[in-house]
């Protein structure tokens, strides 16, 4: 099939962009791949998903069915901690729920001598973070592990700064957006309304953290109280809100006391 049969076949499942993206992105466009990619646009499944690739903070990310597709929402989380950090030496890193790695890879490449650890409890999703982390020729600097936030390995050492997307979505939150229903439900919903990934962080994190060090947290809509709550009463304190692009109130900082 020639690449324009392919472009307009797409251009017909998934508009103009989606046919763009997918034509400049897929090697081998043979009848019958082209026919999958059509029937998987037609229903609804997004081009990252496709491609296994999302652009984020500038650097490319493989992804796939065991891993959120990094949201530009969290952009924001990682150009907080660049901003604190600029002038910092040797800073390390931990990133609690690292997906494919992207605010770990995007802060180690962006923070002179930085270096990090990202964990995340799905192994599925590990490997994709070590992919990812091989690819952007990081692999001296960061480290990826499966573990669980409740359980943070005490080999792991302790860090300047401390960051993390848990998962945040209430159970039966309806709001849930086309994209995030092929993202894995591990890395979008919560128990306790949401807020159960936070209780855990706000208790098991501290003890890795430096004197002085820093917590940067991505948060849902309209959670801000409930997580700044939750931090406050666990002895932590309150620095600052970031909002995003959109106006929305995106990350909470906090410091140990
Ligand atoms: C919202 S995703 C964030 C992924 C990535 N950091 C990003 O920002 O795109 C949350 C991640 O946390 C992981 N996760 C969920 N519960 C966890 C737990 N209890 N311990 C460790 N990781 C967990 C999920 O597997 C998922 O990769």
């Amino acid at each position: 099939m020639t690449i324009n049969q392919a472009f307009e076949i797409f251009r017909q499942a998934g508009g103009i962009r989606a046919a763009r993206i997918i034509t400049d992105n897929t090697k081998k466009l043979s009848w019958w791949r082209v026919h999958k990619i059509a029937r998987q646009l037609r229903a609804g499944v997004p081009v990252a998903k496709i491609i296994n690739q999302k652009w984020f903070f500038g650097l490319k990310f493989y992804t796939n069915k065991y891993t959120l597709d990094p949201r530009p929402d969290t952009e924001t989380l990682v150009a907080a901690v660049i901003a604190d950090c600029e002038k910092g030496e040797n800073i390390r890193i931990l990133d609690l729920g690292t997906g494919t790695g992207c605010i770990i890879s995007a802060l180690v490449k962006n923070i002179y001598g930085a270096s990090g650890v990202g964990i995340d409890r799905s192994w599925q999703a590990v490997r994709v973070a070590k992919r990812n982390v091989r690819d952007l020729k990081l692999a001296q600097s960061v480290k990826i592990l499966r573990a669980d936030f409740s359980k943070i390995p005490d080999k792991i050492g302790s860090f300047d700064v401390i960051v993390s997307n848990p998962p945040y979505i209430a159970f039966d939150d309806s709001r849930v957006n086309n994209a995030a229903m092929f993202d894995p439900r591990m890395a979008l919903f919560a128990p306790d309304n949401g807020l159960g990934a936070y209780k855990v962080i706000a208790k098991s994190a501290k003890k890795h953290l430096k004197k002085n060090g820093k917590i940067y947290l991505e948060i849902g809509q309209g959670q801000t109280k409930s997580v700044k709550d939750i931090f406050v009463h666990n002895g932590w304190d309150f620095v600052r809100v970031e909002s995003d692009l959109a106006g929305i109130e995106r990350v909470l900082v906090f410091e140990k006391r």
